[in-house]
Parts: C-alpha cells; sequence; structure tokens
C-alpha cells in the first residue's frame, strides 16, 4: 500500500537574482513500511523535501498524498494538525524539552493534541527503547545515544504515518 505519494512538487524561493528553485517537479511514492533515504550533494533541495513533507513549509506547486489522502497546505492550522497526528520527525539534534523528563518529553505530542496517554502503549515503547531505568531522568542527565532513542519514542508515540529523520551534517 501506497502511504507517501510526492507529485511534481516544486519549490522556489526569492525572486529576481536571489531566485532559487530548489525543488523542479519532485515525484516520488513510498509504500508502507518502507525505509528510504534521499541522498544529494549540499544545498540540492534535501532538507526542503522533508520540511514540505513534515508540514513545516509549503511547496510552491505540487501535491502531496498520505495514506490516499491529499494533504491540504492551506493554512497553519491544518499544518499544525497534519503535523501532530500524521508525521513524526526525527531532528539532528533530538530537540528534547530540557526541563521535561524522558517519559514527559516522549508524551508531549500526545499532550499538545489532547489524547489521552495509553500507559501500556508507553510502557512498551519505554522498554523497547531500552529507557525503562531512565523513564524520570532529564535529558542532560542522559548520555547522547539515549537522548536520541527519547526523541525517537517522541517522533512514535502517536503512530504517525511518516517518520522524517535528517541525519548527516546539515
Ligand atoms: N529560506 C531560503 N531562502 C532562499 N533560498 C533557500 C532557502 N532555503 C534553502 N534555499 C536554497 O535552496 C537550495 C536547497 O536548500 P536545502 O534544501 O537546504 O539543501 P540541502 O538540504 O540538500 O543541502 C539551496 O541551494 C539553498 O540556497
Ligand atoms: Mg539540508
Amino acid at each position: 500500500m501506497e502511504i507517501l505519494k510526492v507529485e511534481n512538487l516544486c519549490k522556489i524561493y526569492g525572486a529576481g537574482e536571489t531566485k532559487v528553485s530548489a525543488l523542479d517537479n519532485v515525484s516520488f511514492s513510498v509504500e508502507k513500511g518502507e525505509f528510504v533515504s534521499i541522498v544529494g550533494q549540499s544545498g540540492s533541495g534535501k532538507s526542503t523535501l522533508l520540511h514540505i513533507v513534515g508540514g513545516v513549509d509549503k511547496p510552491t506547486s505540487g501535491k502531496i498524498y498520505v495514506d490516499q489522502k491529499e494533504v491540504l497546505q492551506k493554512n497553519q492550522e491544518e499544518l499544525a494538525i497534519y503535523r501532530r497526528r500524521q508525521v513524526g520527525l526525527i531532528y539532528q539534534f533530538y530537540n528534547l524539552i530540557p526541563v521535561l523528563n524522558v517519559e514527559e518529553n516522549i508524551v508531549l505530542p500526545l499532550k499538545l493534541d489532547g489524547q489521552k496517554i495509553n500507559q501500556d502503549r508507553l510502557d512498551k515503547l519505554v522498554d523497547t527503547l531500552g529507557l525503562t531505568n531512565r523513564r524520570k531522568h532529564l535529558p542532560k542527565q542522559l548520555s547522547g545515544g539515549q537522548q536520541q532513542r527519547v526523541s525517537i519514542g517522541r517522533a512514535i508515540i502517536n503512530a504517525p504515518a511518516l517518520v522524517l529523520s535528517a541525519q548527516g551534517v546539515f
């Protein structure tokens, strides 16, 4: 089953002398369960593509379908709902909230979306991530790898359709 379809995506930044065509008719599709890497030289549009698919930025033209439904990128509110419910974003530098412990960081997307926490699901996820004995620790009390696992947990706690992860230098 096709979980993501990107159709003729274009992104133009700026105008006149500073005009940049960052994405020029990008089309691809991803099957459910498929793992896809976008590789390219610096400045080739990888981050732009990730931001648009993740609902953080809007394309100049083109369409995105998640789970056969078109992602409407009309306004900020729609984009925010799409980001909260359909996308799990894993940032390069984890972006954990320093004053929240492991458990609180992981459930943050559910809280922001006003959803109830399924304790059983949370326990299983924390266990899978190998963080059971670090549940109450703050990010600064964790190793780099543990922090990264918290960030993965936060990205998948609400079972998003897409998990997007930016790796590499920029
Ligand atoms: N906010 C912006 N305004 C204008 N141009 C931008 C902006 N962001 C990126 N670009 C341009 O778009 C191109 C693609 O950038 P980006 O998607 O960040 O590339 P990558 O992640 O592959 O290194 C670059 O050549 C860059 O100059
Ligand atoms: Mg980049």
